[in-house]
């Protein structure tokens, strides 16, 4: 069956309204995490054409890569390290403007230069993070932030 995504062509916040019902239905029905967080990606990369965007899984004591979209990346990240790593830490998502400011920043590419890490919740417990990066300095504000938090709430209560 074909599978279409539908984009919207004006603000921010109407590309967000659009896209996250189709995240949704397209979950939904779907019991394998990595397919659902495999078109996730795909969905959020098609829709804002982030320079990466993707999936860090717990596994013990590490966040280890999953699904993503754009250049090749970092594998695993240790508790408390990097952006990820703090925003796992500290429990909370983190909006980094300029991640040469950002103490700890892991680089898995120097063309990166903003991000938005976004913990993923089940049953109280983070699982697993989204990580979102932009070649774009001071890129991601609190628009972005309540929107992939809803997703991030969404997936881990319908997807882990
Ligand atoms: N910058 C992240 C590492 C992951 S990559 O950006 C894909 C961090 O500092 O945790």
């Amino acid at each position: 069956m074909a599978e279409e995504l539908l984009i919207a062509q004006s603000s921010k916040e109407e590309k967000y309204r659009v896209l996250l019902p189709q995240v949704k239905a397209l979950c939904t029905g779907e019991p394998n995490l990595v397919a659902n967080l495999a078109n996730t990606a795909s969905a959020l990369k098609m829709t804002f054409d982030f320079f990466w965007i993707g999936f860090y899984l717990v596994e013990n004591d590490e966040l280890v890569l999953g699904p993503f979209q754009g250049p090749i990346a970092c594998t695993r990240i240790a508790f408390g390290k990097g952006v990820c790593g703090s925003a796992w830490k500290q429990n909370e998502t983190l909006v980094v403007p300029d991640v040469d400011a950002f103490p700890g920043h892991i680089a898995c590419s120097s063309d990166s230069k903003s991000e938005i890490v976004v913990p993923i919740r089940k049953n109280g417990q983070i699982v697993a993070i989204l990580d979102v990066d932009s070649a774009a300095l001071n890129d991601f504000d609190q628009v972005d932030a309540i929107h992939l938090n809803e997703l991030c709430e969404w997936l881990g209560t319908h997807c882990f």
